[in-house]
């Protein structure tokens, strides 16, 4: 059975981060639709040329096109015994395609962690970020900084700060996320997976809290 965790919180709560760490102890691969698009965009591919304008505006990229990218990974032979899902599904349509999916590939959602962060946190979090070009490590330059200013101490590649992390940008993504994203939590609940984390309590607790609620789960 494909064992499949899907990270729910604001932009900025520390899905990526959360992501990064328990993928690598949970020996599951990180599958995050930020990341896809980003890469997407670098590469400057037909889905990057269709995604651009909506991840520049932070607003939610359509759901055909973002179903359908997420569709591709998850079928790809590294997610054979599943996969941590870090920001998708966002939406009920999103969530709803993600259950026939994992349906059709033997496997379901066994853990709904939601990590909560109060929105002026956010902004703080977002506006310090750095990110690795090579592989999107993930630093903040007083919570978690890099050894060396501006290299990422995993692989040696250059950082660099999100587009998306401008001020207004980040707001209208907490805007976006409250409307569209935020229903989520309770139909996780409802079908009794939500586990909720808080946030704000320093990277190495949150990992702590995050994968007991997994380990419980299954
Ligand atoms: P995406 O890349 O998913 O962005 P997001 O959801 O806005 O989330 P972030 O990546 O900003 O935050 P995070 O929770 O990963 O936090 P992080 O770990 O980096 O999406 C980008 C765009 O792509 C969207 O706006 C949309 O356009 C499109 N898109 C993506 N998915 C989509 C979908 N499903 N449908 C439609 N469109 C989609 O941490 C943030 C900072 O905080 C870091 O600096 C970190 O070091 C620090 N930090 C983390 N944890 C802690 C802690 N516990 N204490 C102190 N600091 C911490
Ligand atoms: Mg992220």
């Amino acid at each position: 059975m494909r064992i499949y965790i899907v990270l729910l919180g604001p932009p900025g709560a520390g899905k990526g981060t959360q992501a990064q760490i328990i993928a690598e102890k949970l020996k599951l691969v990180h599958v995050s639709s930020g990341d896809l698009f980003r890469e997407n965009l670098k590469n400057k591919t037909e889905l990057g040329q269709k995604a651009q304008s909506y991840v520049d505006r932070g607003e939610l990229v359509p759901d055909d096109i973002t179903i359908g990218m997420v569709r591709d990974r998850l079928m790809r032979a590294d997610c054979e015994i599943g996969a941590i899902l870090d920001g998708f599904p966002r939406t009920p349509a999103q969530a709803e395609a993600l259950t026939k999916l994992l349906a059709d590939l033997g496997g379901k959602v066994v853990s709904v962690p939601f990590i909560y962060v109060p929105d002026e946190v956010l902004i703080d979090r977002l506006a310090g970020r750095w990110t690795c070009q090579a592989q999107g490590h993930i630093y903040h330059e007083k919570n978690n900084p890099p050894k060396v200013t501006g290299i990422c101490d995993q692989d040696g590649s250059a950082l660099y700060q999100r587009e998306d992390d401008k001020r207004d940008t980040v707001m209208r993504r907490i805007q976006v996320y409250q409307e569209q994203t935020a229903p989520l939590i309770e139909y996780y609940r409802r079908q009794g997976l939500l586990v909720q984390i808080d946030g704000t309590i320093g990277i190495e607790n949150v990992t702590d809290h995050l994968l007991k609620a997994v380990q419980e789960a299954h």
